[in-house]
């Protein structure tokens, strides 16, 4: 059992007021909260540490350098990587699904090749390959779902075919909750030695991630939305990727040698960290990941679930009330609509209530379209959420029903 009351005090945004109200932070998807030991990691770096990293010689550079590189390790250790060099520290999700399609789409991917993505992807996971099929005149090909948010694994199986060269799919969809069937997908695409690319952004806040048992070949995600800092975020590529890839940046950290004549690169992981890295970020994630492990992933999933399945019959005693994405395994991810009242008005109203929730299409316009529907509200939980929360956010809706009655 968790201790709610002893971590809300762990996170001081939490004891604020919007208002006049008690804040109700639902909007965790969007991006975590941040505990005062992660805060804490950060003064004391700028405070005591701060120093380049990696080239220095003198002593505040050397201690930088050793606890960025304890904290890739940190890293390492939280999603079973097998080695330190396969994480590579990028800006967040986003830049690291740009890195793969960037690189490995221009080493791997030719005229006429397939990407084969999902219809449930945040546009941080159709952009990049729509620009790399552009450029390399290739097709990118998508996997529908079903009307519940789970995805059409028949469908899946029937797109790959001998032109797809890699597959990219998110573990944890932001607008449905979902929980997709990424071990399986993972397993289907290795058995035609197909690459696999698993969007994390969602999914690392909510299970527990081992890589080496999903056996992807790439994962990503963003710190921000892991209770650290924003502007960093990491890359898992498997260690005979990256080997074979391209430098997605140039600059300094990724260089072994350079003349007008040749460069030549770096090592894995600095050959895909060009310029100075954000050392303080990186810190603050490591203290992130401290935390996590000292309360238990597997308690967190399991006190989230609870307050989805909470939320979720609360909601539906409200009559009017539909929600968006009823997949069988989801995470406290919860998109809803109330009768026909746009998702934006009725967010503003709940607002009010001193609840915040994410409305709209919340990058993913695709799932709107091919539902039909303008957006939703979506309500996220994180552990520091307590059932007394989804109680005040169970009123405003009622509220807001009572308004546009
Ligand atoms: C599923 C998914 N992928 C990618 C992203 C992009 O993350 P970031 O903006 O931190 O790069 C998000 C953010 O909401 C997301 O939910």
């Amino acid at each position: 059992m968790l201790d709610i009351n002893k971590i809300r005090l762990d996170f001081p945004i939490l004891k604020q007021k919007v208002y006049g109200k008690p804040l109700v932070y639902f909007d965790n998807g969007a991006t975590t909260q941040k505990p005062q030991c992660v805060i804490d990691a950060i003064v004391k770096y700028y405070t005591e540490e701060n120093s380049n990293i990696h080239r220095g010689v003198h002593f505040l550079s050397q201690t930088a350098t050793v606890a960025h590189e304890n904290a890739r390790e940190s890293v390492r250790e939280f999603i079973n990587a097998a080695h330190a060099h396969e994480i590579i520290f990028t800006r967040g999700t986003t830049e690291s699904i740009n890195l793969v399609a960037s690189s490995f789409g221009k080493k791997f991917i030719q005229k006429g090749d397939e990407v084969l993505i999902s219809a449930m992807e945040h546009h941080s996971n159709i952009v990049p390959w729509q620009l790399i099929c552009e450029e390399k005149e290739a097709v990118l090909k998508v996997i529908p779902f079903h009307k519940n948010g789970e995805l059409d694994i028949a469908a899946f199986e029937n797109l790959i075919s001998e032109r797809t060269k890699i597959i990219a799919v998110t573990h944890v969809s932001n607008a449905l909750g979902t929980i997709n069937p990424v071990k399986e997908i993972i397993k289907t695409a290795h058995a035609k030695d197909i690459p696999v690319l698993i969007d994390g952004a969602q999914g690392i806040a909510h299970t527990s991630v081992d890589v080496q048992d999903l056996d992807c070949d790439f994962y990503c995600f963003s710190a921000h939305k892991l209770y650290a800092p924003m502007g960093i975020g990491v890359l898992y590529g498997k260690e005979k990727w990256l080997n074979a890839m391209p430098p997605y940046q140039g600059g300094g950290e990724m260089i072994q040698t350079v003349t007008f004549e040749k460069t030549t690169y770096n090592e894995l992981p600095f050959k895909f960290e060009a310029g100075t890295p954000s050392v303080g970020d990186v810190l603050g994630l490591a203290a992130a990941l401290e935390y996590i492990i000292s309360i238990g992933m597997d308690n967190i999933a399991a006190y989230e679930n609870d307050l989805l399945e909470y939320a979720s019959s609360e909601l539906l005693k409200i009559e009017g009330i539909q929600i968006i994405g009823t997949a069988k395994h989801k995470a406290a991810v919860l998109s809803f609509l109330i009768d026909n009242i746009h998702p934006y008005d009725a967010g503003t109203i709940i607002d009010r209530f001193g609840v915040a929730v994410r409305t709209g299409h919340h990058c993913a316009q695709p799932v709107m379209d091919i539902l039909g529907i303008p957006g939703t509200i979506r309500a996220s939980f994180a552990f520091y959420n307590t059932k007394e929360e989804i109680d005040v956010l169970i009123s405003a809706v009622k509220k807001v029903k009572e308004m546009f009655a």
